[in-house]
């Protein structure tokens, strides 16, 4: 796959749940690509489908209708191994990693786990480096962390400690579903900060949903709107902002207290 052609083509993408008189579309023929290396903020108000995107996207939730391909390949069509490797590529991180994170499980025997899911884990040796090696990548201490359990680390850590389980796999996308949403401030910035990090030094194509305008902002290259199930606005993070066509993404923007700011913090085309 060359690395100028999108990485994920979304197209027509619907998820309704229900039937008869009680439907919901929860997402609504919706089309975008995603490129090797960028990060797209997904934007939206609780309820507007976001998180019923990504699970379609990670193949944790079958669409109603429409196509998802990750490069040439139909995720829709995968079988087998083909299955396995878009389960490989295609990776999620969430906003409650205690959820996520089985609680008797220490992290080493989390990623331990995850290890033997991928094919060929190598010696013991071998796993233990490539394990120190993904919890160095996010800034935590192998040997601090390793043998503890979910409620001995931080908030922060522990959405790492996510983040280095993610990372075992080498995933192309990583889909990061309101990871950041129940961190503290600064625990929040070094978090979004790593993101960062990963795009720039593994080419990763991240997807990052938020409610928060002013982490979409802070984090991304371009920002895709949600709203009512619908990707109602899509564009260079800057410009979105500086020129926000639809309704909705004005009012979301009138509702941010530093408004008023984003002239002075970007530079105007
Ligand atoms: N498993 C489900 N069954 C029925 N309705 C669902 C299910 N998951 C989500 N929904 C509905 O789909 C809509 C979008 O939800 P969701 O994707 O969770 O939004 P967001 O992540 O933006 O808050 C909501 O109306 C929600 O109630
Ligand atoms: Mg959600």
């Amino acid at each position: 796959m060359s690395q100028s052609e999108p990485l994920l083509t979304v197209t027509n993408l619907t998820k309704v749940f229900g039937s008869g008189n009680h439907t919901n579309r929860a997402v609504d023929d919706v089309t975008f690509t995603a490129n090797h290396g960028e990060i797209i903020a997904i934007v939206g108000e609780s309820g507007s489908g976001k998180s019923t995107l990504a699970r379609m996207l990670l193949r944790l939730s079958k669409p109603t209708s429409g196509s998802i391909h990750l490069g040439d390949l139909d995720a829709s069509k995968l079988k087998g191994t083909a299955q396995k490797q878009y389960w490989r590529d295609v990776q999620g991180i969430f906003q409650n990693p205690v959820a996520s994170f089985n609680q008797f499980y220490s992290v080493g025997r989390v990623l331990q786990k995850t290890m033997r899911l991928v094919d060929h884990p190598g010696s013991k040796a071998e796993q233990r480096a490539k394990m120190d090696a993904v919890l160095t990548a996010v800034d935590l201490n192998p040997r601090e962390v390793f043998q503890k359990a979910p409620h001995e680390l931080s908030g922060g850590q522990l959405q790492r400690a996510m983040i280095a389980r993610a990372l075992l796999v080498n995933p192309k996308v990583l889909i990061a579903d309101e990871s950041t949403s129940a961190l503290d401030a600064s625990l929040r910035v070094t978090v979004l900060n790593k993101l960062v990090d990963l795009r720039d030094s593994r080419e990763m194509t991240i997807l990052f949903i938020t409610h928060d305008i002013g982490q979409a902002y802070y984090i991304s290259d371009r920002i895709f709107v949600m709203y009512k199930g619908q990707m109602v606005e899509q564009g260079p993070t800057e410009h979105v902002l500086l020129h926000p066509q639809h309704e909705y993404t004005q009012r979301l923007l009138a509702d941010v207290p530093r408004v008023g700011d984003w002239g002075t913090q970007i530079s105007a085309d």
